[in-house]
């Protein structure tokens, strides 16, 4: 049986999420893959911090090079942000590991460089739990559609807003009350500003736009705006008018271009996204032959996005990856300036 090398890059929400999986169901993990995984090391900021995962003291660091000395096969990057992260994961790229990434701030502005190096390098870059929590979207995307011509991604793709939106209608509670709940979930980001203000969600919509329109265009227009401005007040009328406060992502094809937006939105109760709840998500894709599809599950959390992560490692092992994307969209094709200017 095949031993592979893991190493974990942070061991907070979602990293804990991966070992409790990897120890819960390492026997199946086994059976169905053919292969042993083994955390050889787990990159940390405070390794006197108490973890929710029972792991050895030796696993945990803090340094970096520590981690190259074990000689992983694959880096699993839930360790968030883009500095020092993105650079670590460069180094991974070239070291030959193959990686898997939680990260949705760094693979929506770096994704298409560091698929590029993935590329020279041969190895698999694959980041289902960046988008949707536990939700397979991005492999449905780009592994399950592609016959199809994609024409509209939208939904509900953040947690922590759903979740306050949810709570603050069901139960009257006071927004800052919801998001410290959210936050102690562990559904929230280090900075919660990134969700509330409609970060999260557009990096998610983004990624989804590289997948489906191609990762070297730019969109034609992008809008972004997060939940602060709505009140309670505004959630009751609205509630008795028949219309649910959602934060809504929408990716649509324009012509030969795309555009990407993000803002509060009115649903009919009628809608079946009103009856997204909580910290779930809601994805509607559309294709020119299979029409409209929805998933649906939890888009935050330690074992929906452990989940996410664990699935990802065995397409590794299984030797399976997906490509950037679909298909490139128009005729003008912008290189994408961050990708540029990191490469
Ligand atoms: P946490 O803050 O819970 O965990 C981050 C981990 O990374 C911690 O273990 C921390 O160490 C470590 N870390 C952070 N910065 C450094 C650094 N500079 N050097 C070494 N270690 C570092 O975050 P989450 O688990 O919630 O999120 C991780 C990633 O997953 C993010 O990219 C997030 O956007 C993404 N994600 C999160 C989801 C969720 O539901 N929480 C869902 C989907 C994606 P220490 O523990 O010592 O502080
Ligand atoms: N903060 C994110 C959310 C985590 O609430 O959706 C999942 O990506």
């Amino acid at each position: 049986m095949k031993k592979w090398k893991i190493a974990l890059l942070g061991l907070g929400t979602v990293g804990s999420g991966v070992v409790t999986i990897l120890q819960t169901h390492g026997e199946r993990i086994r059976k169905q893959s053919g292969a042993e995984l083994e955390v050889v090391g787990a990159l940390v900021r405070n390794p006197a911090k108490p973890r929710k995962v029972q792991i050895g003291r030796d696993v945990l660091t803090t340094d970096i090079q520590t981690i190259w000395e074990r000689e992983p096969d694959i880096v699993i990057d839930v360790m968030g942000g883009l500095d020092p992260t993105l650079g670590y994961i460069e180094e991974a790229i070239s070291r030959k590991c193959h990686v898997v990434s939680a990260n949705k701030e760094m693979l929506a502005a770096y994704g298409p460089h560091l698929h590029r190096l993935a590329d020279e390098q041969n190895v698999s870059l694959l980041y289902e739990a960046s988008v949707g929590g536990g939700i397979p979207i991005l492999n449905a995307l780009s592994q399950l559609l592609h016959a199809n011509r994609i024409t509209h991604v939208y939904g509900i793709l953040n947690g922590t807003t759903n979740y306050i939106l949810t709570k603050m209608e069901e139960e009257n509670l006071a927004y800052e009350e919801v998001l410290a709940r959210a936050q102690e979930l562990g559904f929230a980001e280090a900075d919660p500003t990134a969700d509330v203000e409609g970060y999260d969600a557009f990096n998610k919509i983004r990624i989804i736009g590289h997948l489906c329109f191609g990762g070297k265009t730019q969109p034609l227009a992008s809008e972004r705006e997060g939940i602060i401005s709505v009140t309670s007040e505004e959630i009751e009328l609205y509630g008795k008018l028949g219309y649910r406060v959602k934060l809504l992502a929408v990716a649509e094809r324009q012509g030969n271009s795309y555009s990407l937006r993000v803002g509060p939105t009115l649903v009919p109760h009628s809608h079946q996204l009103a009856g997204v709840k909580d910290e779930y998500n809601a994805v509607f894709v559309t294709g020119d032959i299979v029409g409209d599809l929805l998933f649906t599950g939890k888009g935050a959390g330690a074992l929906p996005t452990g989940s996410a992560v664990v699935e990802d490692v065995l397409q590794v092992v299984s030797g399976r990856t997906f490509a950037l994307e679909q298909e490139e969209v128009g005729t003008q094709t912008v290189v994408h300036e961050e990708a540029e200017a990191s490469g």
